[in-house]
């Protein structure tokens, strides 16, 4: 299984970006745990990150028929991109929403997430290991695709 792990505008600053917002973790440092929990389950992993609205959208086109499931903060472009949103419909795929900062305890502008309706769930508000935690719920949703793909095949076959 894969995992894909997709990052928009301004996380490439973590670690020095409003540290009281966002910690002080480098975007580097939460891929290398995130690394060690996929090698640990034997799932395949890969990371992006862009600061522009159309690499997103290409890098989560290039998911499908490639990866199990992305876990995606698109940062800003949460709030306004119909692009984005419209790719994650397209992929079709188990996708995990996460935002280090508590969205609903900010502004307004940032209370609208334009993917929401296509996740499978969204984690906000847990600093950097919500990055963690997504990969955890990813586990387990893997673990439910292994289990309902065996049912199938062990399924007795209908003359
Ligand atoms: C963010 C929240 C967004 O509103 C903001 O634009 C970001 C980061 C978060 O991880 O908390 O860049 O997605």
């Amino acid at each position: 299984m894969k995992v894909v792990v997709i990052q928009g505008p301004n996380l490439n600053l973590l670690g020095s970006r409003e540290p009281n917002i966002y910690g002080g973790m480098k975007m580097e440092d939460i891929h290398s745990q995130m690394k060690v929990v996929a090698e640990q389950n034997s799932i395949e992993i890969e990371f992006f990150q862009s600061n522009l609205e159309g690499e997103l959208v290409d890098r989560i086109q290039e998911c499908i028929g490639d990866a199990d499931g992305i876990i995606i903060n698109p940062a800003a472009y949460t709030h306004s991109s119909i692009a984005i949103r419209d790719a994650i419909a397209a992929a079709n795929l188990p996708v995990i929403e996460v935002h280090i900062s508590n969205l609903a305890r900010r502004e307004e502008f940032r209370q609208k997430s334009m993917i929401e309706p296509f996740t499978a769930g969204k984690i906000s508000g847990f600093g950097p290991v919500g990055y963690h935690l997504a990969m955890v719920a990813m586990i387990q949703i893997f673990e439910q695709i292994k289990v309902a793909k065996a049912a199938r095949e062990n399924a007795p076959k209908e003359n």
